[in-house]
């Protein structure tokens, strides 16, 4: 057992993962995949021994380039549902959903550690406001199974923090006046938020309660985009509202909405599915739509739609129009997305994430016009609509932006040099 304590903040996020530790100027992130601070939480498990267990961005480039195996991505989004003690086929033996994320953050604890030099084994891990909407169960289980994952790797102390409340720690480190703030971290698999009273004074201070009026979220991020986006655009091309022979009625919708989902894409290769999918095929009235749709299958490259998509949505970010090219399911075939469609496609989410806000302003008891700032952080904050959204609830506050993907990973060291320093 080490004689001195070795603390880390570890923010295991739906699509990326970093890990910070306290150092003598501040928090600072450790590299995980080369000089990279953040780490894709993407694992292939491919069918050779040269690609068995890949991470990050090798797993992803493993996958695109056609290594044989299987892809697994946005996990986080397990934690919380029945499926997380589920066993999965990958290759020749069964894993449990909860044993391939403690591979994974095994492997970040592994590389950090190289890096660093020493071992670390105390952590606090950043965790959403809610894993799950509307159930407190869930909530406590997922957090339950994190803890327990984070014992089995070999973590010795595990607490945990509110991501939006470790963004503000990291906020909280620049700013010079108090101030009063709605940090909103907007991620891939959920949006959270904090109403939180921060000054240069309090900082490091280990007793914060009441400077933290509320917490908010809800399972929505970028990767429920990603599916809005999906079904709009592409899925109408792979037969998605088109009619069956016989019937009054459309082709069945659930394939769409698996392939449209990163935590659910997996489940077409099952081989009932499968079967599925060839009498849907028969029954349609456009089967040659429907070819396409089984062409990505039989191939295993449903995720490279998805990572079109998710490519698409970026580009919206900064252009009006992006064009997605898919000559890999059939030559010359692309989809057109335009700003404003992905807009009417995502107008039910950006409702939603109105009122979660508006809800936490409320917990919090504030005048909308108290709130000096909107802090914001993770990646989905970056799309215009989204931030217009959040913005219009408090129109006269300042925007101020942080470290999109670094922020709740260096706020989670702050955390943990103030609880195990
Ligand atoms: N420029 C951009 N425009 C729009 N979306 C973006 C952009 N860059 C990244 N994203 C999206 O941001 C999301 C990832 O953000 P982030 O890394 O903050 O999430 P996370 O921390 O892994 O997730 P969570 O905190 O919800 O568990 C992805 O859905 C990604 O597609
Ligand atoms: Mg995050």
């Amino acid at each position: 057992m080490p004689t001195h304590s070795a603390p880390c903040g570890l923010d295991f996020g739906t699509s990326n993962s970093t890990l910070a530790v306290p150092t003598g100027d501040g928090p600072a992130l450790v590299p995980l995949e080369g000089e990279h601070v953040t780490l894709p939480s993407a694992m292939f498990f491919g069918f050779d021994a040269e690609h068995a267990f890949l991470v990050g961005r090798a797993g992803v480039t493993a996958y695109i380039d056609g290594v044989q195996g299987r892809l697994l991505r946005s996990l986080k989004s397990i934690l919380g549902s029945s499926l997380i003690d589920e066993k999965t086929p990958v290759f020749r033996k069964r894993m449990a959903f909860s044993e391939i994320i403690g591979r994974y953050l095994a492997e970040v604890k592994r590389r950090a550690e190289v890096r660093l030099g020493h071992p670390i084994d105390q952590v606090v891990m950043g965790r959403p406001v809610h894993f799950v909407n509307d159930d407190p169960v869930g909530d406590r289980h997922a957090e339950d199974s994190l803890r327990k994952i984070a014992h089995g790797i070999g973590f010795r102390e595990v607490s945990f923090q509110y991501e939006p409340v470790a963004a503000a720690l990291d906020y909280e480190r620049q700013i010079t006046r108090e101030t009063l703030v709605l940090v909103a971290d907007i991620g891939g698999g959920t949006s959270d938020f904090t109403i939180v009273r921060l000054s240069p004074q309090q900082h490091g201070q280990r007793e914060r309660a009441s400077d933290l009026l509320a917490n908010g979220g809800i399972r929505l991020g970028g990767t429920d985009f990603d599916t809005s986006l999906s079904m709009a655009a592409f899925m109408p091309l792979l037969g998605h509202g088109t009619p069956q022979k016989r019937q009054e009625l459309e082709v069945p919708a659930r394939p769409y909405w698996d392939l449209s989902t990163w935590s659910a894409v997996h489940l077409l290769y099952e081989p009932k599915r499968i079967l599925e999918l060839r009498s849907i095929r028969q029954a349609a009235l456009y089967p040659e739509h429907i070819d396409r749709l089984l062409r990505i299958i039989d191939h295993r490259r449903a995720h490279s739609l998805l990572i079109a998509v998710e490519a698409a949505k970026i580009a919206l970010s900064d252009a009006e129009r992006a064009t997605a090219a898919l000559d890999w399911i059939e030559p010359g075939l692309a989809v057109d997305c335009t700003e404003e469609g992905f807009r009417q496609a995502t107008r039910r989410l950006h409702e939603r994430l109105r009122t979660t806000v508006l809800s936490c302003a409320q917990a919090a008891g504030i005048r909308i016009d108290q709130l000096d700032a909107i802090y914001f952080t993770g990646g989905t904050s970056q799309i215009p609509d989204v931030r217009a959204t959040i913005a219009s609830c408090f129109p006269e506050s300042a925007i101020v932006d942080g470290d999109r993907f670094g922020s709740v990973g260096l706020g989670l060291a702050v955390e943990a040099q103030r609880r195990y320093g």
